[in-house]
């Protein structure tokens, strides 16, 4: 495997955690024998052997396609249907790579839409694409989002100006459930290109499925090696034992620290490229867990930048707080730090040596300072940000996600709590349906 997990400073006994050995494989057999609260909803538990090869091929024709018609993809989706693929994009790709000359890009540009509501993103995307050519994933698997719904109606009918029906017909790729819902009803009408999103696979653990295959294979990233990451990930973390699974040694210990009040957890990258991997995990938990008044509250800082802007808190603030680090041992693109004959930074010291290096260093300062400090601390280490590597850590937290859930005694896998701030929206909005509830909620505005 090619992660490793370490919680010599999560501030706990020994045997805390093999305490909790039997709940630990109770929860492993809800998740394995499906017999657990929303247990229709464990398609992601072995779809990393069980997915569809025929899909995964149309898959990656359907991305040479797009890099022959496109230089911008724009993906619309919002939550589960878009953080996956964006999360992996930006570890694996280079961050700067739509600023990149066009002779050096040798993929299309992946953009987002869909994700909020802001008509200054929209306007600004419009203009941007104006100059490109473009192609369309939309995703979404109610194909109801109203984010979504709202940015592909203002795509398509730009795309149809642009392009003519047929043009537009062509470049546009859906992504939807395999029979319901209305992006599924347009996608037929239209003859759009479809791809499907597994009944029993929610949102936010559908990284893996054609929802982020698609836009990840656009950009490049090799989909087998990923899924092949994954693979590695069902073979890591399906054994029951604790002491043999560093998957569910994450949960339970994550579930202990809980108990003891530190209900904060804060996932640490030390690379901004790691950025929107945690904007992914903190849905995935965030939105696993957070329920019946229960939860850990998922959070997330890029290190070392926040040290200079959150580090004081987790220095010396509140102690209900604990931290989950992502460290990468090595760079796939090392830099070497120059000599300076007048050494005015007095830095000579570090001359030759590579940013890896520095890096390294600053992890390990920090981390004895935050647990002197009273910040318990999870390490997980990763060798290099490779497309397998990946592909393990997303099934490691998936999995982790799953069994910490139903350690906390919760369904991980609906968010009822999603639809009211939906319901009062469509009835703001005057929708059909919600007339009563848009007077009652006009009246407290
Ligand atoms: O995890 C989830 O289920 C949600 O975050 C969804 O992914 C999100 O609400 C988007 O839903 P849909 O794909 O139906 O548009």
């Amino acid at each position: 495997t090619d992660i490793q997990f370490d919680y010599a400073n999560a501030m706990l006994d020994a045997q805390e955690l093999e305490q909790l050995e039997p709940q630990v494989l109770l929860a492993h057999q809800q998740l394995h024998q499906h017999t657990g609260a929303g247990a229709n909803f464990l398609g992601w538990v072995d779809w990393p052997f069980n997915y569809d090869r025929e899909e995964f091929h149309r898959v990656k024709q359907a991305a040479e396609t797009i890099a022959q018609q496109a230089n911008i993809l724009v993906v619309i989706g919002v939550g589960g249907s878009y953080l996956g693929s964006r999360a992996v994009i930006e570890m694996l790709t280079n961050l700067f790579y739509a600023h990149l000359p066009t002779q050096k890009r040798k993929f299309p540009v992946v953009y987002y839409l869909g994700h909020h509501l802001s008509s200054n993103y929209m306007a600004d995307l419009l203009e941007l694409i104006e100059d490109h050519e473009v192609a369309i994933n939309v995703v979404s698997k109610s194909g109801t989002t109203a984010e979504p719904a709202l940015a592909f109606r203002v795509l398509r009918a730009y795309m149809e100006k642009r392009y003519g029906v047929e043009g537009a017909r062509r470049r546009i790729y859906v992504t939807t459930d395999a029979e319901k819902g209305a992006l599924k009803q347009l996608a037929d009408e239209k003859k759009y290109e479809t791809f499907t999103i597994p009944d029993d696979v929610g949102g936010r653990f559908s990284v893996l499925t054609t929802v982020g295959l698609l836009p990840i294979a656009v950009a490049g990233i090799d989909i087998e090696e990923l899924m092949a990451g994954a693979q590695a990930g069902v073979n890591a973390y399906r054994n029951p034992a604790i002491s043999r699974n560093i998957c569910y040694q994450y949960a339970a210990i994550r579930n202990l620290l809980y108990k003891k009040g530190k209900n904060n957890e804060l996932l640490v990258n030390y690379h901004p490229q790691m950025t929107f991997f945690c904007e992914w995990w903190k849905q995935l938990f965030g939105e696993s867990e957070g329920k019946d008044q229960k939860g850990i509250l998922p959070s997330s800082v890029n290190f070392t930048t926040d040290l200079h802007a959150m580090g004081q808190y987790i220095q010396e603030g509140r102690r209900h707080l604990f931290e989950t680090v992502i460290f990468v041992n090595r760079s796939s693109k090392p830099v070497m730090i120059p000599e300076d004959q007048q050494n005015r930074d007095g830095m000579n010291q570090l001359a030759g040596k590579d940013y890896d290096f520095v890096n390294r260093k600053a992890y390990e300062g920090t981390l004895l300072a935050h647990v002197d400090g009273g910040v318990p601390n999870l390490a997980i280490t990763l060798e290099q940000l490779t497309a397998c590597a990946v592909g393990e850590l997303i099934y490691f937290f998936e999995k982790a996600c799953g069994l910490s859930g139903y350690l906390l005694g919760v369904n991980p896998f609906n968010q009822p709590g999603v639809e009211a701030y939906k319901k009062n929206m469509y009835a703001l909005l005057g929708l059909p349906g919600y007339e009563r509830l848009k007077g009652q909620l006009e009246n407290r505005l």
